[in-house]
């Protein structure tokens, strides 16, 4: 069986970390990565987080399996969070843990595939590179719409809205709740009302991909298009991740939340999902979970948690406007789209030998397709990176 297998390829952006390592400058950046680095360029655990794992360390009194669906109370607490808890639609929602937002992606693709498998699933262009393999391993048909222009850094709301023209019933929608990866453009409250007639004109069901919450304007703030979208369309899914916006990348926090026409459909399409997350995984791991769960649930925490999230935030926002400015003004080019994008992400308009470029001439990390992680960025290094790319986008 392992006899003759050839070089697989790396992965387009875990892969990065072995470039990263391999690159012995002393002034290499690395902004490919999704991952927030404070102003030293380190990315640490959050001060909340070490406090509830200590919490954890003295108060947890068993390590016994759980159900597949996981921590219930994260579940609880993860479902409030995204929808409100006074909403309807948190009545209408029921949410299973999974380890971290790819579990929540996988379990929706493996899920959907067992009650529609002739379902396409509408996937922006371009988009997470993960999105691309999840669908078609679980046996999914992808179909790509057209969802931002490079060069102008905005989105092609009009071709975005031809192209979904051609979904069917059953259909699956993509969309990114906040923060687009590899964007960082999102939809308008308007465009997203437009999104959700056309879903419910074609009976599609949205599925959200929710990784960044908390990053772009405050967590209210980047609920509203999601929790828009769920008012207005009776069948939503909802994938979440913790890894950012609680800096536990490597825990693997997540959740699949399914909402569905009323509460009695929502649990019962939640108890089909649970023996998706078994013949996965049994349970996804608890102690990340656990810690969102306890911060979540202990209002001092709580409100730790939300001023360090709002610190990351602002400081991603401050790079961005930074960023934007002396990219401008090295190329002559009109870069502010970056100001006003939102999340961790750009989207370069430069091809693959202009990043190869800015690894090997200027230390510059990238993803090949052009990605730049502006959460990899420090006050200090932001000069020599705008230089960096206005020379690779000139040469
Ligand atoms: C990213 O997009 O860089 C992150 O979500 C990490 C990953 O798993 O790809």
């Amino acid at each position: 069986m392992f006899s003759n297998l050839p070089e697989p390829p790396a992965d387009p952006i875990l892969g990065m970390a072995q470039l990263f390592a391999a690159d012995t400058s002393p002034e290499k950046v690395d902004l490919g990565i999704g991952v927030y680095h404070d102003a030293e360029g380190l990315a640490g655990v959050l001060s909340s987080v070490k406090a509830a794992e200590r919490w954890l360390l003295e108060n947890q009194q068993s390590k016994k399996y759980y159900s597949s669906s996981g921590n219930a109370e994260f579940n609880d607490r993860t479902r409030a969070m995204l929808l409100g808890p006074d909403s309807a639609e948190f009545q209408r929602a029921r949410t299973i843990q999974t380890p971290g937002g790819t579990g929540a992606l996988k379990l929706a693709a493996d899920y959907i595939w067992s009650l529609a498998p002739q379902a396409r699933v509408f996937i922006p262009t371009p988009t997470w590179a993960n999105h691309n393999a999840i669908f078609p391993r679980a046996g999914l048909e992808l179909v790509r719409y057209p969802y931002y222009d490079p060069t102008s850094g905005q989105v092609l709301f009009d071709r975005m809205v031809e192209a979904l023209g051609d979904l069917r019933a059953g259909d699956i929608l993509l969309l990114h709740g906040c923060c687009h990866n590899p964007t960082g453009a999102d939809l308008t409250l308007d465009q997203w009302r437009e999104v959700a007639a056309i879903a419910n004109r074609h009976g599609a069901l949205p599925l959200i991909d929710m990784a960044y919450m908390g990053f772009g304007e405050g967590l209210e703030e980047d609920a509203a298009a999601v929790r828009l979208l769920a008012s207005l369309v009776p069948e939503v899914m909802i994938a979440s991740s913790n890894s950012k916006n609680f800096a536990l990348y490597r825990e693997r926090v997540g959740a699949l939340t399914i909402i569905a026409a009323d509460e009695g459909q929502a649990i019962r399409a939640h108890a089909h999902a649970v023996p998706q997350a078994r013949s996965n995984w049994s349970m996804p791991p608890d102690h990340g979970a656990a810690v969102v769960a306890h911060i979540l649930s202990t209002p001092e925490l709580k409100t730790q948690w939300e001023g360090e999230l709002a610190e990351m935030r602002d400081r991603v926002t401050g790079i961005r406007r930074a960023l934007a400015e002396q990219l401008s003004s090295n190329s002559g080019r009109d870069f502010s789209f970056i100001a006003h994008q939102r999340g961790m992400f750009t989207q370069l308009d430069i091809g693959s030998d202009a990043v190869k470029v800015l690894r090997s001439r200027h230390h510059v990390h990238i993803t090949g397709s052009g990605r730049m992680n502006v959460a990899g960025l420090t006050g200090g290094n932001v000069p020599m990176v705008a230089r960096a790319i206005s020379q690779a986008l000139a040469a």
